[in-house]
């Protein structure tokens, strides 16, 4: 049965937004719910438990308003529980993981860095990734503290940005990496700049489309697409300050977006 209900996404901030604006170009009539959880942000500086914890009960107060699926877009709430999610809740859950399997099969040298957040690249789900995929590649790690932060202030373009990416991509040109990984959702909004300092040799990957396409075969395979002809509409929640996260969100996704208090 075609499903009206909403899909429901959150990530710790406005990370997510680079999922959602994937996720909207494949599923232009679906009606998205979409939670950042500002005043809990950056989940990358914070303790595992707390993060399921967090996404325990954004995950509550968007089924709460009625979501027919979930997408934690969110590298690193997926990596801290997204089994213990899929248990609790009765709906399809969709989460993300780095793109390693894609980096370490596209790469031509075998050298491969991932950037992320250190919750993720230490988390059980980062090891059991590289055990499966790694595929013979040298993996390089880096931990990017700080760059989150530029994001949910509206400064991805800002030279700080520029100067704090060529920190944390140094090491890995060092290496020799041939193929970057950006493995947090707040990350595809520095990929221009990523890419200008990496240069045209290396290819940098995201998992922004490959989840859209997950979800969409998630939504159509269970039969719960919105049947209406309309256009798909946003309501954005947030923990935080409704006036700085909005400034932000406009900023990332355009238009004149209703964003409303709703801490939990
Ligand atoms: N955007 C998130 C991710 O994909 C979380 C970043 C953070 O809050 O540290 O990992």
């Amino acid at each position: 049965m075609p499903d009206p209900k909403p899909l429901g996404v959150f990530d710790s901030g406005v990370g997510g937004l680079s999922v959602l604006r994937e996720i909207r170009r494949l599923l232009p009539r679906e009606d998205i719910i979409y939670y950042a959880d500002s005043a809990f942000c950056p989940y990358g500086a914070r303790l595992p438990a707390e993060i399921v914890s967090r996404s325990l009960k954004i995950c509550d107060f968007l089924l709460g308003q009625g979501s027919k699926a979930l997408v934690v877009a969110c590298n690193t709430a997926s990596v801290a529980g997204l089994d213990i999610y899929r248990r609790k809740f009765d709906v399809p859950i969709v989460g993300m993981e780095p793109a390693v399997k894609p980096a370490t099969a596209a790469t031509r040298n075998g050298k491969v860095g991932v950037l992320a957040t250190s919750v993720t690249l230490s988390g059980d789900r980062f090891s059991s990734l590289l055990e499966r995929y790694q595929n013979g590649a040298d993996v390089y790690s880096q931990p990017c503290p700080g760059l989150v932060e530029l994001v949910e202030s509206g400064r991805h373009d800002s030279p700080e940005a520029v100067d704090m990416l060529k920190k944390y991509l140094a090491p890995l040109l060092e290496r020799g990496v041939d193929t970057v990984v950006l493995g947090c959702t707040h990350y595809p909004f520095l990929k221009d700049t990523v890419k200008a300092i990496v240069g045209s040799g290396v290819a940098v990957i995201d998992t922004g489309e490959a989840v859209a396409r997950q979800v969409c075969r998630v939504v159509a395979g269970t039969g719960l697409e919105n049947p209406g002809g309309r256009k798909g509409s946003e309501v954005f929640h947030t923990s935080g300050d409704p006036g700085e996260v909005g400034a932000v969100i406009k900023k990332l996704w355009g238009g004149d977006p209703t964003i409303i208090h709703t801490p939990l």
